[in-house]
């Protein structure tokens, strides 16, 4: 058999510990991990030269925004910055406009991304009002929803602890994971309602409006609310707080359903960079203080954290840039540089690299049941990651693949460089340089069970 390619002289990191192997790849598959001498015939060989090749990352926490807010990022611009960042798997938030909440929403997008995409792409929906539509949305393959307590971004109603306890209930027995941006809607308005009747439109204002009492009691109360159904599945996104992280380890131990995510910018940065960095680091949630940081790292070594997701959130400079801070778009962009900011704190002993696997594409794809994802195994798809661990470099945000072309990580010093970027078993991204043509990605649906 001749198969497509023979990828030679890899350091792969394969069920928890680095081996010299090759890889031989058919038809987007790993045929086949072992010797140079056990390797079949290919097409072509690529030689790895003994760089380390880890599973692409599965990025569960992205927004692609094309479609109308295709001026902030597009379908190829997002994706040509994953496989820049050694992502190979996006799942897209579906806060877009149209809002990705209905069966032909979703069906279009997955349409458009098709044609337009470098690595592979999954999508949540928002939630609809009424359930049946969300067994629609998930039976068109959506990989999850997005709840969104800061504002209502779908159609349900997020003060309705009843309904909202009726949409998890309907997506828990589907099996299909929500994804939760905890921070209390009620709260939040309360005070910047009052801050703008007291003509405050400063960063302090609005990092009062968004303190840790917001995190926490979304987190309480969807906790509450999902303990009262049998099925849900909640996977709570950029936690940011101690007391957020306490209270998903109980609902860990108590054997609930409860995942959750942490963000590279809340690992390392704290509220103190807003002085240096402004509304360039401007995130909802906002970055906390040393203590909630130091939280965050042992969340990641005791395993209460699950995943590591950029929330890759593209804006223009002039939309971050407003007299006010309430109208100030939060977000930033982090599809280039999650990978090299693990690898620069494996290499500060801050994490292993088993762990970093873990986080960043082992459980993301197993959360979102991406089954044939995720690992470095025969039979699974070939999304790889091609690393050069000891290569150190400087984050250049003015040459980022993404439209957003700005980083609170700008000019950092960072360890570990994406070299190539395979997905599907082809080659989308050489020494920085993307090297395929739009399209090589697949749309990822969920499974039906
Ligand atoms: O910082 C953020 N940006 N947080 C969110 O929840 C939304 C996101 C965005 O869409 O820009
Ligand atoms: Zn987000």
């Amino acid at each position: 058999m001749i198969v497509d390619s023979v990828l030679n002289n890899a350091k792969a990191y394969l069920k928890g510990e680095v081996v010299d192997c090759c890889f031989a790849i058919d038809e987007g598959k790993i045929q086949k991990i072992g010797r140079e001498t056990n390797m079949p015939k290919a097409d072509q060989k690529i030689d790895l030269g003994n760089l380390l090749v880890l599973p692409g990352v599965v990025d569960s926490h992205v927004h692609l925004r094309d479609e109308d807010r295709a001026h902030k990022e597009t379908f190829l611009t997002g994706t040509a910055a994953a496989a820049a960042g050694g992502v190979t798997t996006v799942l897209d938030m579906p806060n877009n406009s149209p809002l990705t909440m209905s069966r032909e929403a979703l069906s279009n997008r997955m349409r458009l991304a098709g044609r337009r995409v470098l690595v592979n792409i999954g999508f949540y929906s928002a939630f609809p009002a009424a359930p049946e539509e969300s067994q629609a949305i998930a039976a068109e393959g959506a990989v999850g929803f997005k709840l969104f307590m800061a504002e209502q971004v779908g159609r349900l109603n997020i003060n309705d602890d009843q309904a909202v306890k009726e949409a998890l209930e309907v997506t828990g027995k589907l099996g299909v994971p929500v994804a939760v941006h905890a921070e209390d809607h009620d709260l939040i308005k309360h005070r910047v309602d009052q801050f703008k009747l007291s003509k405050r439109h400063d960063m302090a204002a609005f990092l009062k409006a968004h303190d840790e009492q917001v995190e926490f009691a979304a987190v309480e109360r969807l906790l509450k609310i999902a303990n009262e159904t049998e099925n849900a599945r909640i996977h709570f996104c950029h936690v940011s707080t101690q007391k957020a992280l306490d209270a998903v380890a109980q609902a860990k131990v108590a054997g609930k359903m409860v995942t959750c995510e942490v963000t590279p910018h809340h690992l390392l940065l704290t509220k103190d960079d807003y002085e240096r960095l402004g509304v360039f680091a401007l995130t909802l949630p906002p970055l906390r203080t040393k203590e909630n940081v130091l939280a965050l790292w042992s969340g990641i070594n005791e395993g209460t954290v699950d995943t590591v997701g950029s929330d890759h959130a593209p804006h223009t400079l002039q939309e971050k840039d407003s007299a006010s801070i309430w109208d100030t778009t939060p977000g930033v962009p982090g599809l280039e540089t999650t990978l090299p900011l693990i690898l620069t704190a494996i290499h500060q002993n801050r994490l292993s690299l088993a762990r970093a696997v873990q986080l960043l594409s082992e459980k993301p794809a197993e959360i979102f049941h991406l089954a044939d994802r995720g690992r470095l195994e025969q039979g699974r798809n070939a999304d790889l990651a091609v690393v050069d661990f000891n290569l150190k470099f400087k984050i250049d945000a003015a040459k980022f693949k993404s439209k957003s072309k700005f980083s609170p990580f700008d000019k950092w010093e960072v360890q570990g460089k994406p070299v190539k970027t395979f997905v599907n078993g082809q080659l989308v991204m050489d020494e920085g340089e993307i090297v395929a043509k739009a399209g090589v990605g697949s749309v990822v649906r969920r499974l039906q069970s």
